[in-house]
């Protein structure tokens, strides 16, 4: 086995900057840099706020780790940006998991799959088709209030910001009076890493303020969703809320922890992800009036546009994964216990799996991104973002005459899920 130097300080700092992610292709150049270099790379760890790490960054190499999930396990510790006080913090807080919340992203086999089969059958397309009618219903009200804002608009504040999180509170059954402070809450819990989304004021406090204010949110959603789960217990709907809070594991309901855990994940997966590759797919459309007019069309373009769209933007840029028995991949060593960063953005553009990955291309086929990752971990909620992505697309397309870019488009700084945080658009109702 060959075994090069850890990466350079200045790399290794920037695949952990929030503000790396923000200067989009800075960081896709940086990242075809260190993949030319090696697919696995070392980072150095940093006293006081993160351990050494192997960086991924090969299509391959990613979807060997995601599709290996005995070999390379979700726990401890699954995202990079918890400091090392945060996670002491959430051990004292949990008596002794790194986790403040325990969820699916935080299990390993055998009770992942446990867990997971509770609502799998929920995100399938076949249930999927009975809401459709409820999310054109959403998505028709975010067009609505687009078009009475126009026509110039912050498609992210109008539309694609709104418009998931509308859905995903709706199958979470919270009425939508209660739908901010469910935003502020999740902002809380998964640290907004840029000041301009961050409504909570934690750009300005300390890692310890912040960890208490994020322990603060856990609690008040337990207290909310305590509510939920007492009334979908008495009152019995098909939302994906009625079949949490009615599931047995083990011939037991679940336990608050756990209950909690998979309804703060819904919320905090479901929502910033779709917008981020909602307002992606319309960045794309917006710069490109030939195919806005092409797929105005021809419906059956939307399918590609949704499919690049996620590719294109990965929203979930990386999730870690830490190894269980010493093994190699792409040329390097792991040892038991090793911690590595499998980087999406990287894998859904390396040019070796993607001809000029950096290229919008609809018609891209195949287009086997890592988008929604692989294996036993998968997106959950694949089918319900293509879903949710499509219908908005249906709609605005019906709806609208014609878009056009009249500002820069900005990208949030955050490691973990980003995405534009304002797409300025002229647009004219059809
Ligand atoms: C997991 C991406 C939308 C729920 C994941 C993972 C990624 C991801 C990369 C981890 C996969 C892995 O470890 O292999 C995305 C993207 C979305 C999206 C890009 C939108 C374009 C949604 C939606 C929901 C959702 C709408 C549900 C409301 C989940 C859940 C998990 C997950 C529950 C954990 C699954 C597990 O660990 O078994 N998602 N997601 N996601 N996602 Fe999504």
């Amino acid at each position: 086995m060959n075994s090069i130097p850890a990466l350079d300080p200045e790399n290794s700092r920037a695949v952990i900057d929030p503000q790396s992610y923000a200067n989009w292709d800075s960081l896709l150049d940086r990242f075809d840099a260190i993949r030319s270099q090696s697919p696995v790379v070392r980072v150095n760890g940093v006293e006081d706020v993160h351990r050494p790490f192997w960086l991924v960054t090969g299509y391959d190499e990613v979807m060997q780790v995601s599709k290996d999930n005995a070999t390379y396990l979700n726990n401890p510790q699954t995202v990079v940006f918890s400091l090392n006080e945060g996670i002491a913090f959430a051990k004292a807080m949990t008596g002794g998991s790194e986790h403040m919340v325990a969820s699916l992203v935080t299990f390993d086999a055998p009770i992942h799959m446990q867990y997971r089969k509770l609502t799998q059958e929920w995100f399938m397309p076949k249930n999927l088709k009975t809401i459709e009618s409820e999310i054109r219903a959403i998505a028709n009200r975010a067009v609505d209030r687009m078009l009475d804002a126009g026509p110039d608009i912050d498609f992210v504040k109008q539309v694609s910001g709104p418009y998931p999180l509308h859905v995903v509170m709706q199958i979470l059954g919270v009425p939508e009076a209660d739908e901010p402070r469910m935003m502020m809450l999740t902002q809380q819990m998964f640290g907004g890493q840029d000041e301009d989304l961050n409504q909570s004021g934690m750009a300005a406090m300390t890692p310890e303020q912040i960890t208490q204010l994020v322990a603060g949110a856990v609690k008040d959603f337990e207290a909310y969703f305590a509510g939920i789960t007492a009334d979908k217990r008495a009152n019995p709907t098909t939302d994906v809320a009625s079949t949490i809070a009615n599931s047995m594991v083990d011939g037991e309901p679940l336990n608050d922890r756990d209950m909690m855990g998979y309804y703060i994940i819904l919320a905090a997966a479901g929502h910033d992800t779709t917008s981020a590759s909602t307002a992606g797919a319309m960045l794309a459309l917006a710069q490109d009036p030939e195919q806005f007019a092409q797929v105005k069309a021809d419906r059956t373009m939307l399918a590609g546009i949704v499919e690049e769209a996620i590719r294109w933007t990965s929203p979930v840029q990386h999730f870690m994964r830490t190894v269980a028995t010493d093994t190699q991949l792409g040329g390097q060593d792991l040892k038991q216990g090793d911690w590595l960063m499998i980087n999406y953005v990287a894998a859904n553009h390396d040019p070796a799996q993607f001809d000029d990955p950096r290229r919008f291309d609809a018609g891209r086929s195949p287009n086997r991104h890592l988008a929604f990752g692989a294996g036993a971990h998968q997106c959950l909620g694949l089918h319900l973002a293509r879903l949710e992505m499509r219908i908005l697309f249906e709609v605005l397309l019906d709806r609208i005459e014609t878009v056009e870019l009249v500002g820069n488009a900005p990208r949030a700084k955050s490691t973990f899920v980003g995405g534009l945080k304002s797409l300025p658009l002229r647009i004219s109702a059809a």
